[in-house]
């Protein structure tokens, strides 16, 4: 028998007052996710960061090897905010004279689908299966796991 996850929907707000606030921190089911609202489009991610669960409301936004990205306040890990995906700077420091070589280390943060209907926002959270790092932070199940390990 096959575990499929059930899909949730949450009304979050309504897009006046989510773009006024460009950040917003919503607890949806077992989960913490922050929606942003910037250049005029919405995206929901896990809150709290994959690598040690610092918190990505306040992150500075950054444009980087053409993908938006959230910058963690505490070490500074980017994360691209459409996808999920760590990126790093893979460059040579000893080499002042190589340019930036942007890298992927794969998905991290489980995204979440964001929707509007008549003025309203809604979060349909991510059924992706497996886990995602950011999973560790986000779920019981994950807290569980940390502990474990
Ligand atoms: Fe986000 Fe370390 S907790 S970069």
């Amino acid at each position: 028998m096959s575990e499929e996850a059930a899909v949730e929907s949450f009304l979050v707000g309504n897009r006046k007052d989510l773009i006024e606030a460009k950040r917003t921190s919503v607890a949806l089911g077992d989960r913490v996710v922050v929606v942003i609202h910037h250049q005029g489009v919405f995206y929901a991610m896990d809150q709290h960061c994959y690598h040690a669960g610092g918190s990505l409301l306040n992150g500075d936004i950054e444009e980087i090897d053409n993908k938006l990205c959230i910058v963690c306040p505490k070490h500074k890990y980017k994360i691209s905010l459409a996808e999920g995906e760590g990126i790093y700077n893979a460059s040579n420091p000893k080499d002042k004279d190589q340019p930036p070589c942007w890298m992927s280390k794969g998905i991290k943060q489980r995204v979440h689908t964001v929707t509007e209907v008549d003025g309203n926002i809604y979060v349909t959270l991510s059924v992706t299966p497996g886990w995602i790092e950011s999973d560790y932070y986000q779920t019981e199940k994950g807290r569980a796991e940390l502990k474990r390990v």
